[in-house]
């Protein structure tokens, strides 16, 4: 994520969370937080997604994941999650984890999928409506490991 990827991050946080994130915020992240991480998925040229993570000693929080509504349901935040999590083991992380509003079911799914378990709650974590969220981790390195078996497996 550029500076300049900012103006349609924006639009693209407005159409997905009922407490968006403002420019400054997304600036602040790309300019002054050393521990930030974050990436814009491109199709045809334009923003289709972007993702960010705080990366602090071996453990990758999740800040934000997003698909533009007309691309979601074609694998995209699949593929974007697959990068954060191969991004932050390439950066030394074990363990990732994020918080998911506890009726964001499509969320939960694709997280469940890429080895993701429900460890927690906080309550009333999201502000406009007092949601709770699910904490949930994912332990990088068996992820990858098992990978490497249903590759290896597919090859024999
Ligand atoms: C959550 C989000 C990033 C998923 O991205 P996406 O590109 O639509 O999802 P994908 O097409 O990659 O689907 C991956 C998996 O997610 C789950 N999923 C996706 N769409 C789903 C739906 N409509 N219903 C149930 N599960 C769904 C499935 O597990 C799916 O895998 P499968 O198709 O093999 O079953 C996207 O819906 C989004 O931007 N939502 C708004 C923002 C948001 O909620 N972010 C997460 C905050 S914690």
């Amino acid at each position: 994520m550029r500076l300049d990827d900012i103006e349609t991050i924006c639009e693209i946080e407005r159409e997905a969370f009922p407490t968006p994130w403002s420019a400054g915020a997304f600036q602040n992240e790309l300019t002054n937080n050393h521990f930030a991480h974050y990436l814009v998925m491109e199709l045809d040229g334009e923003i289709a997604g972007y993702a960010g993570m705080w990366l602090i000693m071996d453990e990758a929080h999740i800040t934000n994941i997003a698909v533009r509504a007309p691309y979601r349901g074609r694998k995209l935040g699949e593929r974007l999650l697959v990068q954060m999590q191969s991004a932050a083991m390439f950066l030394g992380a074990e363990r990732m984890t994020l918080e998911v509003r506890v009726s964001n079911v499509v969320a939960q799914r694709l997280y469940a999928k890429l080895g993701f378990i429900p460890a927690g709650l906080r309550k009333g974590y999201y502000t406009d409506n007092g949601e709770d969220a699910i904490i949930m981790w994912a332990h990088l390195r068996r992820i990858a490991e098992e990978g490497e078996r249903e590759t290896n497996a597919d090859a024999t």
